[in-house]
């Protein structure tokens, strides 16, 4: 049974970016309440409404992953590992973005998915075969039929995309071939209760995974967890190595190591769920007296990152201009317009309008370490950043 242990309010499509701010855009914007459910008999955890994939992965999908250099680098560390351990023949991406993992591969070798179309078309004009649909049953049929089963299949930040895990699950298990082996990342549930980073909640992400829920999920389909990473891209994410249930890789120590540790965490439990509850409606609090503070000294708020986790922030918290200035983003496509559901204004961080900022508020804190690295300047001079993860602060 699934029990709602959070509520988030009323909150936007995080990718729609809005051109301006006349009456007629403002009518259009859509809004849905965002709650967040545990369900007790496969320990996972999704959003209590799904909001139609259609609303949210469209042509005008802004986000590009490789805009990151982290990201860049480590999709291409990661493709050369994959390649030397499994030397996979075939390789199915789900949900290839901008092409980020991909372009490690050769092009003859590599089948992409990528239901945005604009994103779609830009891996097809790479070279690389993309389908730009949806990861369902009937594609993976269609697929298997033109190419055969693949060795390797592979998929970053998409399978909690979908609401129908059983039918992402039934479509990989048919086109998976015997010894192969899917590996997916998705940020990790016991992270976002350790951080406090309820802004993993957002539209996109209809389920954030345990180990316990995948594992629960891939038993009705005859597939095992054979090896597990733990990442610290997205502010803590998980890696499943999946396999056939009757393959020949046997079960590495830490994926039980892991079970252990959440059970010692108790992630099978409502009561873990509601305390969290209770600590993010603290946090909210906290980072509003401290922005306002601020405020109140009359110094200047900016926010790095159009980040789609602060959409769910700033909607959240009722943050807006008289709190937070305007926002900074390096995605060309995302500048000059205004954030969904609080509305402010997206600059290059070449062009803000104000050349003193006192405070960065860390949108993107999963990107710290590369973002105070460029921002060396800016902390030499006395800037400051603000973080609301794991606690609400000053750095
Ligand atoms: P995401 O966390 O939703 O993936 O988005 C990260 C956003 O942060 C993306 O729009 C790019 C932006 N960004 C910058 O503007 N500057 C940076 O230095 C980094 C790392 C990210």
């Amino acid at each position: 049974m699934k029990k709602i242990f959070l509520d988030l309010g009323l909150q936007p499509i995080t990718n729609n970016f809005l051109n301006s701010l006349n009456k007629n855009e403002l009518k259009r914007e859509f809004f849905y309440n965002l709650k967040v459910t545990f369900n007790n008999k496969n320990n996972l955890v999704s959003l209590s409404n799904f909001v139609k994939p259609s609303k949210m992965f469209n042509e005008k999908y802004a986000h590009r992953a490789s805009m990151s250099k982290t990201m860049l680098s480590s999709f291409k560390n990661l493709a050369n590992n994959l390649n030397l351990k499994f030397k996979p023949k075939k390789v199915l991406e789900i949900g290839s973005n901008d092409g980020v993992f991909i372009r490690n591969f050769k092009k003859d070798n590599v089948i992409a998915v990528e239901p945005c179309k604009n994103l779609a078309k830009l891996t097809n004009k790479m070279g690389y075969k993309t389908y730009p649909n949806f990861w369902n049953l009937r594609l993976s049929q269609k697929i298997k039929k033109k190419y055969g089963k693949v060795d390797l299949i592979f998929s970053a930040n998409t399978i909690s995309h979908i609401p129908n895990l059983d039918e992402v699950f039934s479509a990989i298990k048919i086109i998976l071939s015997k010894d192969g082996i899917f590996v997916f990342e998705d940020p990790y549930i016991l992270s976002v209760l350790k951080n406090i980073s309820y802004d993993q909640f957002y539209d996109e992400h209809a389920h954030v995974f345990s180990l316990m829920s995948v594992s629960s999920i891939l038993r009705k389909h005859d597939l095992k967890v054979v090896d597990l990473e733990k990442l610290n891209t997205h502010g803590g994410s998980l890696r499943y190595y999946i396999s056939h249930a009757d393959s020949k890789y046997k079960v590495k120590n830490i994926v039980n190591k892991y079970l252990k540790v959440e059970l010692k965490n108790k992630l099978n439990s409502f009561a873990t769920y509601k305390r969290f509850g209770l600590k993010v409606k603290k946090s909210k609090f906290e980072l509003l007296k401290l922005l306002k503070r601020i405020k109140n000294n009359g110094e200047r708020i900016v926010s790095y990152g159009a980040t789609y986790k602060s959409a769910t922030i700033f909607n959240f918290c009722k943050i807006d201009n008289k709190i937070i200035d305007y926002v900074i983003d390096t995605t060309k496509n995302k500048q000059n317009k205004f954030t969904p559901g609080s509305h402010l204004k997206i600059y290059s961080p070449e062009k803000q309008p104000h050349q003193k900022v006192d405070y960065y508020f860390l949108g993107a804190w999963n990107f710290k370490k590369e973002i105070f690295l460029k921002e060396k300047n800016f902390i030499l001079k006395g800037g400051k950043f603000i973080s609301h993860v794991p606690k609400v602060k000053v750095l």
